[in-house]
């Protein structure tokens, strides 16, 4: 008779064995390792901050890898493919690096290093997985955290803003060259709201979600192969209602901290 078990770790193990998460020191990228490496899957982490992998490699040092990953630097396409290869292959890749800045100041330096990160990083690391995964002639699955942010133009953050939409286009991009290319790569768009991470620096934001109750949802949202997963429900209701305003009203809203 047939096994009709319904899915649980072991077949997410089974479906998705080799996973890479880059972004994965602090904040979602941590705690969606950790998910993964709970699954019982083989886990690669990386970022900048290697001593903050440690204790992901110590979960399960038999199947966690870990590597210093910048995706601003020249040879990140070398770096992942070098963790790739430790891993035995990817079925799964994480896109978790990422920053950006409250600006109204337009601080020159603070715009550069988010579009060298969620631009020019984003493009690079994805790339690499993409073009390894196109080799290797398997398939996979690409997810990446972008966020809300991209809805519209943002004044107080206008490069976060803009990469995280330029990120959301070239997932799209990405996934009709799979399809055209009969690559079977499929893709994940999670776009989170506000997240108490690292990331907000402590500063206070309206409707502030946990990290883990994002991760568990970004997680999920990978291993079903959603395409497009905007956290929570509260922040669905915003975006949907977010995209009803017409340019020429939401240019003069003024949404900026004093
Ligand atoms: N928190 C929020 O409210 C929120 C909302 C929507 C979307 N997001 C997005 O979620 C993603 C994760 O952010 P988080 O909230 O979890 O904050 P976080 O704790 O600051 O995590 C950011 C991660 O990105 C890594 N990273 C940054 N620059 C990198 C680089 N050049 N190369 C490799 N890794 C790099 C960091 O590692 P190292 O510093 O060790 O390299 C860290 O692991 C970001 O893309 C962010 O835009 C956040």
């Amino acid at each position: 008779m047939q096994n009709r078990r319904r899915p649980t770790s072991t077949m997410t193990k089974a479906r998705f064995d080799k996973v890479l998460v880059v972004g994965a020191s602090s904040g979602m990228g941590r705690l969606v390792a950790q998910r993964f490496i709970e699954a019982g899957c083989r886990v690669a982490v990386a970022a900048r901050r290697t001593e903050l992998l440690d204790d992901l490699v110590n979960m399960a040092p038999e199947r966690v890898v870990a590597a210093k990953v910048d995706v601003t630097a020249d040879d990140v396409a070398a770096q992942i493919n070098g963790l790739i290869d430790r891993l035995g292959g990817i079925d799964l890749y994480f896109h978790a690096a990422g920053i950006g800045y409250y600006n109204p100041e337009l601080d020159a330096d603070r715009e550069d290093v988010t579009l060298a990160t969620n631009a020019l990083g984003f493009t690079s690391a994805v790339d690499a997985v993409f073009n390894r995964m196109a080799a290797d002639g398997n398939g996979g699955h690409i997810a990446a955290i972008t966020s809300i942010a991209q809805t519209k133009g943002i004044g107080a953050a206008p490069a976060y803003s803009a990469t995280k939409r330029f990120q959301t286009t070239y997932l799209t991009a990405l996934d009709q060259l799979s399809r055209s290319r009969r690559l079977g790569i499929t893709f994940t768009d999670i776009r989170p709201g506000f997240v108490d991470t690292d990331f907000l620096r402590g500063d206070a934001y309206p409707m502030l979600m946990k990290p883990e109750k994002v991760a568990d949802k970004a997680y999920k949202a990978a291993i079903k192969r959603r395409r497009v997963a905007t956290i929570d429900w509260r922040y669905r209701l915003l975006v949907a209602a977010w995209r009803l305003i017409p340019r020429p009203l939401w240019v003069r809203l003024n949404i900026h901290r004093k």
